[in-house]
């Protein structure tokens, strides 16, 4: 069968649905990727391709979407559904990586990281002060985890060596998990109690905008904002005006609402963190995402059961 892919992947993945089927790779853009659907079976893709019923129309075959990535709100869940086609991801390789980048972010918000290597850069040192950028311990703060799944817990856990007060909000409740490394609370208790709120829920249509201007308004400890898991789950103007009049203590981004576009303003705010969407950026767990992006598109095309099916 033949299987379309929308960018090199790491070699072992490639290699992978190489030895199974015929591989087409198509890094040409929507209307070229458009152009192949008809004549494939299977499709591998990454979280910044669009998948609508546009593409599922051009593919009459496919049978299968692999999404290489852990979330899947690039595509049209139910247009795939009421189509018959599988959705795919890739969870758990990249929950390390994309836990060790939280704790990056957190580390490196609270102590001013972003302002202290644009001192370096601009050659702006000019010696030891006792005031000189001084951040905040993270033992001393209380820490909100927004998600607690598999990366949120995990962030949790990297976490507990630090020494902060951890409280954590779930959609599905409390998680036995999850209670070993901190406290669960309702979200209202979560944005009250918080000094520092680092997000790991999906974007869904509940959290979509979910961190917007009044929420933002009514945060009682100012907190510093984390977000290594989707762009929109936060509202950026409203983000912009929160950090300006102080209603939040600083930002910290992977992730970005219209990526790989950034809200102006925010390259030149001080307190604030941005990174290119790194989270799950080492080559360890690039090369498991593309082995099991691999594994779940072969997996379905043979019929199989495949523990990575969405729907
Ligand atoms: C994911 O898989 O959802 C990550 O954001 C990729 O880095």
């Amino acid at each position: 069968m033949k299987v379309l892919v929308t960018a090199e992947l790491p070699e072992v993945g490639m290699e992978c649905l190489r030895r199974e089927h015929e591989v087409i790779l198509e890094t040409g853009g929507r209307d070229a990727v458009l152009a192949r659907l008809p004549e494939v079976d299977g499709l591998v893709c990454l979280l910044s391709d669009t998948v609508g019923t546009d593409w599922m129309e051009a593919g009459k075959r496919l049978r299968v979407i692999s999404v290489y990535a852990a979330g899947t709100n690039n595509v049209d869940i139910q247009a795939a559904q009421a189509r018959g086609i599988a959705v795919t991801n890739t969870p758990d390789v990249l929950t390390e990586a994309t836990a060790d980048l939280a704790l990056l972010l957190i580390l490196g918000i609270t102590r001013r990281l972003d302002e202290g290597v644009r001192m370096m850069v601009n050659r702006q040192f000019s010696g030891w002060a006792p005031d000189l950028l001084l951040g905040r311990e993270l033992s001393a703060l209380n820490v909100g985890i927004f998600g607690a799944g598999r990366i949120g817990r995990a962030v949790m856990r990297k976490l507990s060596v630090f020494g902060p007060r951890v409280i954590y909000c779930n959609r599905s409740g409390p998680h036995p998990e999850a209670d070993r490394w901190g406290q669960h609370v309702d979200f209202k208790e979560l944005l009250s109690q918080s000094d520092l709120l680092s997000l790991h829920a999906p974007l869904t249509e509940k959290t979509r905008h979910l961190f917007q201007r009044e929420l933002f308004k009514d945060l009682k400890r100012r907190p510093f904002i984390v977000n290594t898991a989707r762009g929109p789950l936060i509202r950026e103007k409203d983000l912009v005006e929160a950090l300006r009049e102080g209603w939040v203590s600083g930002a910290a981004l992977d992730v970005f609402e219209f990526e790989p576009k950034v809200t102006d303003e925010l390259y030149a705010m001080e307190r604030v963190l941005l990174l290119p969407h790194l989270g799950s950026a080492t080559r360890e767990t690039r090369d498991a995402m593309a082995v099991l992006a691999a594994e779940n598109t072969i997996a379905i095309l043979a019929g199989k059961h495949c523990p990575n099916r969405v729907v």
